[in-house]
């Protein structure tokens, strides 16, 4: 599901992310290598992060995701 508009990154990449050890948004867009425009999503990717992190461990994530989807 993409939930970044803005710069095209899938709940994937928001979950691999997190796996890298982002804990917000900003380390979620750093980690994928952009940064927020119009900012909409920040709740649902703040969700997500939440989501994962209260997650048992052991869900790995491919890295192969983190890179954001291009045009
Ligand atoms: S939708 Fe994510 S910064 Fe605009």
């Amino acid at each position: 599901m993409l939930v970044c508009l803005c710069n095209g990154l899938s709940d994937q990449a928001i979950r691999a992310a997190a796996e890298n050890g982002a804990t917000c948004c900003k380390g979620v867009w750093a980690r994928c290598g952009c940064r927020p425009d119009c900012g909409i999503c920040g709740q649902v990717i703040r969700d997500i992060v939440a989501d994962h992190h209260a997650r048992p461990r052991g869900h790995a994530v491919p890295a192969v995701v983190l890179a954001p989807a291009k045009d």
